[in-house]
């Protein structure tokens, strides 16, 4: 069934804007922005947390207390709010990064972003998330928990984080965000 995102407003406004913002528009980078994301991955991730998962010490407590029908009202509302319009502000990162994102490193075996993420950066509904406008703080807290697998498992992204350096994280977290 679908979400209905009328119903999920009075635990937003109680719980989640704190850390998320009211219109998913985050406004501490450690907080990842949820505005525009597909309200499929929103479930997956919300799910991943209430099983453990995905492990977060901040949102495993939180998902704990979400019903299958909380979890799918909260994905439809903050999908169809409007992400806010960010811009990465340190240009020579930007520069490597968006070499990164758009064209991979074809010798190390490292994809580009792009072919999953999507060119503006808006993923692809259902099946790869939106990374556009996201904190590059954020991003690369993310890309570190893959590459470390305890946090967060998923095949792609893990093969694709254990190839990237540190530097290689953050130029590519400063394009995203301003994607
Ligand atoms: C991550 C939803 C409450 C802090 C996430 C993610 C979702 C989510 C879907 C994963 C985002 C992604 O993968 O891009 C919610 C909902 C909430 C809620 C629906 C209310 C019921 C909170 C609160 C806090 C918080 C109250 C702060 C106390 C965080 C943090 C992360 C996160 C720090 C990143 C976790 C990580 O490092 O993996 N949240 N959240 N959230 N949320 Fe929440
Ligand atoms: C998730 C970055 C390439 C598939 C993510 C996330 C980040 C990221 C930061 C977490 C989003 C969030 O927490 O909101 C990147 C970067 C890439 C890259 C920087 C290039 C260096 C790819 C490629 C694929 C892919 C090529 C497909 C083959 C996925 C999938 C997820 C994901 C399936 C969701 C994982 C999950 O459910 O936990 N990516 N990505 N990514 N990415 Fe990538």
């Amino acid at each position: 069934p679908k979400g209905d995102p009328a119903k999920a407003k009075a635990k937003v406004e109680q719980i989640c804007a704190a850390c998320h913002g009211v219109d998913g528009n985050s406004a501490a980078s450690a907080n990842p922005s949820l505005a525009g994301q597909h309200p499929e991955y929103l479930e997956a991730q919300l799910v991943a947390f209430k099983k453990g998962t995905r492990k977060s010490a901040i949102m495993q407590p939180q998902a704990a207390t979400l019903s299958d029908e909380d979890i799918r009202n909260l994905s439809a509302y903050f999908a169809e709010q409007k992400p806010k319009e960010r811009a990465g502000t340190n240009k020579a990162l930007m520069e490597t990064g968006k070499k990164l994102y758009r064209g991979g490193v074809q010798a190390r075996g490292i994809p580009a972003c792009m072919a999953c993420h999507g060119p503006s950066g808006s993923g692809i509904p259902a099946q790869y998330p939106r990374l556009g406008g996201q904190h590059a703080a954020y991003t690369v807290a993310q890309l570190n928990a893959f590459k470390l697998g305890k946090e967060r498992a998923n095949l792609p992204m893990q093969q694709i984080a254990q190839k990237l350096s540190d530097d290689e994280m953050k130029a590519v977290a400063e394009y995203i965000a301003g994607l």
